[in-house]
């Protein structure tokens, strides 16, 4: 595995953060670390964790591309965007804070502009307030040079205050703006020499594509643990920080790795090692998405259409995966063989947000089915703790875009240690696809609505099917359930696919009720409880109403205080093994006057008894639950939102793939 580093390392690759070896741990492949973190948290830089960038050069005209291809990025931040095309030997900027429609309205009069080299940036802003003299491309003191970046420069302030003694002045308050003065300090006639100059000098991450208005043929892009793809097309090329913002113009691209450096032509590229210049042969691949994926398809919102998805995402990520016949599941891109699974001692799941939702379904399965004790972790709490890891735990990621910058330091770290790393991810080429051992592809095709739904119920299928094969390869589960099971997840997706209508439709009647609710609660229990927390967090992500998610038996260990006329509580009470003891708890909350929606088992008239708002939903096998019970959870949070008025799609203060810590 690229990067796979000794533990005992005095630096750690990846960042300042610098790790030791605290002490040998309790068996011989053990070893556990210590992390001095001291240096994360005097980061200095102050500009776009998660942004979006975007450049073309070629034939067409430039402007509508880079509005397109903010458009398809802006899930990644929407404070403020930004544009820079070259016209006549100059540089016009346009720059707007707010959505990207503002930015179309500056540029509109010149979107026909003959210019045919540019690039673009949409802004979401970790420090520095997203105003419009924050808002990128940001210039040198000439203005003749410009660049945009996402990422964080975190020497940024020691470089301000040497190029100001230089003469250098500044018109914003990013660290992205450093960068354009110190590539204009070292540029002479070679814009090349002179970005890879400037990025020796520079300590933090970066994805940057950048434009001189003395070299107007030329547009140099580099990246450094930031996210970014180049496009290569006919008399043209591009660069993206994702394939979306590329599909309308070609499917073949290349992913530039760290340190690496393209400089982009008419029609040809070269990339480069920024460090020692040596030329890279890179593979160009060919994406298998394509442009209407990454449309909206007559929906009114992405999130509502991907909810739709789920039943095709499911079978896509399930295709090619179970022997027909027997049920077999064969995951060879796991890249482990029979004898490394059976000497798995342990699992770690690694994960943020939603996808953390999955690995804790996932718990429930491994556990049941294939014996392995599993740990969770949120990732952010794993790579600062002190981490037990050695060859035969098995660390596994859950990430939607393979980006998420806690949970690839989480398994650079489990490398580190010698654990195996396998990724579950959506998004093909993405860093944790990667730098992981083995991969498990998610094929829910590409999600723009910024909170997951169809990457979540993918999630949960690859999981399952990781689970089945797990326990086939150790053999604690019988071939008759392993069929009976797999059979099973593939059945899921059509109950979903038939029920989805019925349920959205029971649902926008339902939330009359409770669309103006400022706090809900979301219970469960087992295999449920993930589920219950998903539920509350789609819910405060997009309404914006404070939702907590409960284990249904921990109502009166405190939360149950809170239950009263303003507090309304879904339940989520399957007929499952715990059903008796989620009735129980139901019970508790309407003996004090507590609201409750209700999703149940068809046919459950002890529900209809306890509140008139039920939705039955069809019987599954036990352990496929979550994936069905996902589904009303979802669409509640997004009529509810819908009906508040909320920008479903793009919720304030959040970005879609979380780049920076
Ligand atoms: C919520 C949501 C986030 C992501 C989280 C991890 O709807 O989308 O909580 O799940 O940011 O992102 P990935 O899966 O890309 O690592």
């Amino acid at each position: 595995m690229p990067g796979k580093k000794d533990a005992s390392s005095s630096a750690c690759r990846w960042g300042k953060r610098s790790i030791r070896v605290w002490e040998k741990g309790d068996g011989p492949d053990y070893r556990s670390i210590f992390f001095d973190i001291q240096l994360d948290t005097q980061r200095e830089g102050r500009s776009c964790g998660m942004c979006g960038i975007v450049g073309y050069i070629g034939t067409r005209k430039v402007v509508p591309i880079l509005i397109e291809g903010l458009r398809r990025l802006e899930y990644r931040g929407y404070d403020s965007a930004g544009l820079v095309y070259e016209h006549g030997g100059r540089l016009v900027k346009y720059r707007a804070a707010g959505k990207l429609s503002n930015l179309e309205a500056e540029v509109d009069e010149n979107i026909g502009v003959a210019s045919h080299t540019g690039i673009g940036h949409t802004r979401w802003a970790t420090h520095g307030a997203p105003t419009r003299d924050n808002a990128h491309p940001h210039s040198d003191c000439t203005g003749e040079l410009v660049v945009v970046h996402n990422g964080i420069i975190e020497n940024y302030g020691r470089l301000k205050k040497e190029l100001e003694a230089k003469g250098h002045r500044f018109a914003s308050q990013t660290d992205t703006e450093v960068l354009a003065h110190l590539i204009e300090e070292y540029l002479d006639d070679d814009l090349v020499t002179a970005v890879r100059e400037a990025l020796a000098r520079v300590e933090g991450s970066y994805a940057l594509g950048v434009l001189w208005a003395g070299d107007p043929d030329t547009l140099v892009a580099a990246r450094n643990h930031s996210p970014l793809v180049m496009g290569v097309g006919e008399d043209a090329c591009f660069i993206a920080s994702d394939v979306p913002a590329l599909l309308p113009y070609t499917r073949q691209v290349i992913f530039l790795d760290d340190r690496e450096l393209a400089v982009l032509s008419r029609g040809s590229y070269t990339v480069m090692d920024v460090d020692d210049g040596a030329v890279l042969d890179k593979e160009v691949r060919t994406i298998d998405w394509n442009a209407a994926m990454a449309e909206k398809g007559g929906f009114k919102h992405f999130m509502l259409k991907e909810i739709y998805e789920q039943p095709q995402a499911i079978l896509n990520t399930v295709s090619g995966r179970i022997v027909p016949d027997t049920g077999a599941v064969e995951l060879p891109e796991i890249g482990l063989d029979d004898d490394a699974i059976r000497s798995i001692r342990r699992i770690a799941l690694v994960a943020c947000g939603t996808s953390w939702h999955a690995a804790l379904v996932a718990k429930y399965w491994i556990e049941k089915w294939a014996g392995i004790p599993v740990e969770v972790d949120i990732a952010s709490e794993f790579r600062y703790r002190r981490l037990l890891l050695g060859p035969d735990v098995l660390t596994i990621s859950i990430s939607q875009s393979g980006e998420t910058a806690d949970t690839l330091a989480g398994i650079r770290l489990a490398a580190e240690l010698g654990s195996r790393v396998v990724t579950i991810c959506n998004v093909v080429g993405s860093t944790m696809t990667r730098e992981a051992d083995g991969v498990i592809y998610t094929h829910a095709g590409p999600e723009i609505g910024v909170a997951s739904t169809k990457a979540f119920t993918s999630q949960l299928a690859a999981l399952f099917l990781l689970t089945l094969y797990l326990g086939q390869v150790r053999g604690t589960m019988d071939p008759a359930t392993g069929k009976a099971l797999a059979t099973g997840l593939v059945g899921v997706a059509t109950v979903i696919e038939e029920e989805l209508p019925r349920m959205q439709e029971q649902i926008r009647v339902l939330i009359e009720d409770y669309y103006d609710a400022r706090d809900f609660l979301f219970v469960g229990r087992g295999l449920n409880f993930p589920i219950a927390l998903e539920g509350a967090l789609k819910l405060k992500e997009i309404s914006y109403i404070h939702a907590e998610g409960y284990a249904a038996g921990e109502l009166k260990h405190g939360p149950i205080a809170l239950i009263d006329r303003d507090m309304p509580v879904l339940a989520l009470v399957p007929r499952d093994s715990v059903y008796q003891k989620t009735v129980s708890n139901v019970e508790e909350i309407k003996a004090r006057q507590g609201r409750l929606v209700l999703i149940g088992t068809a046919g459950d008239e002890h529900l209809a008894r306890l509140t008139d708002d039920v939705l039955y939903l069809p019987p599954v096998h036990e352990e496929l639950n979550p994936l069905l019970y996902t589904i009303p959870a979802q669409l509640l949070s997004y009529e509810i939102a819908n009906r508040r008025g909320c920008d479903v799609d793009q919720p304030r203060n959040l970005a879609k793939s979380v780049t920076v810590e």
